[in-house]
């Protein structure tokens, strides 16, 4: 069979099992929190919060993970436990296009944004370097698969035709099923030289012949509207057009069919690109549409299957199999992604359900943990896109380090309530005046923040939160009154998350009387 070489094949991948494990660190855990804009509750407690808990649906130990980091150690530190376990792989890599992608970030509840990169998909080596880097995640995910999982790999016309000859070579040429073409309207096409790109290919591959497969009416795609005007519906509420031929002539028999629209073939025509008036848009330049995961879910996976992506971006595939009953795994190399994803998750019952789309989903999410590896240096280039140029690293490592918020504590009745009163960014000459200008008041710098009440040494609880979101940019600053139940010290942990990406925690003690 014809395998593909490129620079350092030989050199790099002698070994397949090539991988390191990093230990991983839970920064978060989010299970049943309060949330502020939907609270209900005007008193939260701990056996209030365990008695909510009690009701959640499925497994009772298993919690959906986020991870923040490089996705090849990542999957190397998931080995051990989940080798021949994920029940479906979608990802959504660079597709070396050469360029930045940005992303928008908006500023206070103005609906003024800063527009900053999301990723880099420029490869220093070119092609070569690419190739080698996904080559190695792919033996990885191939080893994470279970014996009947699926891997969906989303590329363009860049290097779908590459990657197609390695997954034949990692996964087997046996074990292709489809190149999905997922064709879009290219509206701003500028180009009169050739033809106006306007596809997606998505490479499905599975780990054997024997995988999940199924024909579920919510992968339909719809009839034209041709179709669906000449639909009739017989006494018996069968479904039929009139039509049909034979010897060349036309007949107008009936011919039966089913409401639910027709089987996909592997060009799929009927999802449109996100568009920025609808409830699941980010302002992420690559995010991808929850119709087109919907598809790929509910065909390639069962309900409370393991489904993972390890380049997540805003966390579509995510909030997708939260919503059908999936668990998942998401990973990302950008805390930005990460907190995008973070938020949506906890903000998936004020989405689209995707079952009845003119409904909002309307129910909580599963718990899940936020995770990084151990790795901090990447925390030291994060806010590059926001600081004045020519600035040195320590500068940065100082600015990240000394970011700090006021709080104050008031206690009533047993019950305390934690109001934010200020945030201070102390080195602010080091960030641009694009931002620093629209800044009016403390809380613009804001993105969410959230509080432990009962706080155990290295494992933040989220127990209340107030978060903005691209459709409503309020953010709460007195928190609700929390009861606690028991006499004695309580140890509170208060975490800002804030628009440029730094994350401020700090710790109080409380005395109940
Ligand atoms: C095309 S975007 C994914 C968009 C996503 N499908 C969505 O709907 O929002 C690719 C993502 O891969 C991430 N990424 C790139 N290299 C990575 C790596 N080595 N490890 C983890 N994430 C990576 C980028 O930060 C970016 O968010």
């Amino acid at each position: 069979m014809p395998k593909l070489y490129w620079e350092k094949k030989d050199e790099n991948h002698t070994q397949k099992s090539n991988y390191s494990q990093d230990e991983f660190q839970v920064c978060e855990l989010i299970k049943n929190p309060i949330i502020s804009s939907l609270a209900s509750d005007n008193v939260i407690s701990k056996n209030k919060r365990s008695r909510n808990q009690k009701q959640e649906k499925g497994s009772t130990t298993w919690k959906n993970l986020l991870i923040w980091g490089e996705n090849k150690s990542i999957m190397g530190s998931l080995i051990p436990k989940f080798s021949n376990k994920i029940n479906l792989i979608y990802i959504d890599p660079p597709y070396a296009t050469g360029s930045n992608f940005e992303s928008k970030m908006f500023i206070g509840e103005s609906n003024t944004f800063e527009k900053k990169k999301a990723y880099s998909d420029i490869w220093e080596r070119g092609i070569d370097e690419y190739i080698d880097y996904l080559y190695d995640r792919l033996v990885l995910m191939k080893n994470l698969l279970s014996e009947n999982g699926s891997i969906y790999v989303h590329l363009d016309w860049h290097v779908s035709h590459y990657i197609k000859v390695i997954l034949d070579e990692v996964f087997g040429k046996e074990n292709f099923r489809n190149e999905i073409v997922w064709a879009y309207p290219a509206a701003s096409a500028k180009t009169r030289k050739f033809f106006i790109r306007s596809f997606d290919s998505i490479l499905f591959y599975t780990k054997s012949r024997e995988y999940t497969f199924n024909d579920d009416p919510g992968i339909y795609m719809e009839y034209s509207d041709r179709v669906k005007f000449a639909l009739k519906e017989d006494d018996k509420g069968m479904f039929y057009y009139r039509g049909g031929s034979h010897n060349g002539k036309k007949l107008s028999q009936k011919v039966y069919v089913t409401n639910k629209g027709i089987f996909p073939r592997d060009v799929w025509t009927d999802i449109p690109y996100i568009r920025a008036n609808t409830l699941e848009y980010q302002a992420f330049s690559t995010q991808k549409p929850e119709r087109l995961l919907k598809r790929i879910i509910l065909a390639s996976s069962n309900r409370n299957d393991i489904v993972a992506d390890f380049f997540c971006g805003t966390g579509t595939s995510l909030s997708v199999a939260e919503k059908l009953g999936r668990r998942w795994i998401g990973s990302d190399i950008a805390n930005q992604a990460i907190n995008i994803s973070r938020k949506r998750i906890l903000d998936v019952w004020n989405s689209n359900d995707l079952i009845d789309w003119k409904k909002k989903y309307e129910r909580r999410s599963q718990p899940f943990k936020i995770m990084r590896t151990n790795d901090y240096t990447q925390a030291v280039n994060i806010y590059k896109d926001f600081l004045v140029e020519n600035i040195q690293k320590k500068d940065k490592i100082s600015l990240i380090q000394e970011t700090k918020f006021v709080v104050n504590i008031s206690e009533k009745d047993s019950m305390i309530t934690v109001d934010l009163v200020d945030y201070i960014v102390p080195n602010l000459m080091l960030i641009k005046d694009s931002i620093k200008n629209r800044i009016k008041m403390f809380s613009d710098w804001i993105d969410s923040w959230s509080i432990d009440f009962n706080y155990q040494e290295h494992s933040f609880t989220t127990a209340w939160i107030s978060y903005r979101t691209l459709k409503n940019r309020k953010l709460d600053l007195t928190s609700i009154p929390y009861n606690y139940e028991e006499k004695g010290k309580h140890k509170i942990s208060i975490k800002v998350n804030d628009i440029l990406g730094i994350e401020t925690v700090q710790d109080y003690e409380v005395v109940i009387s």
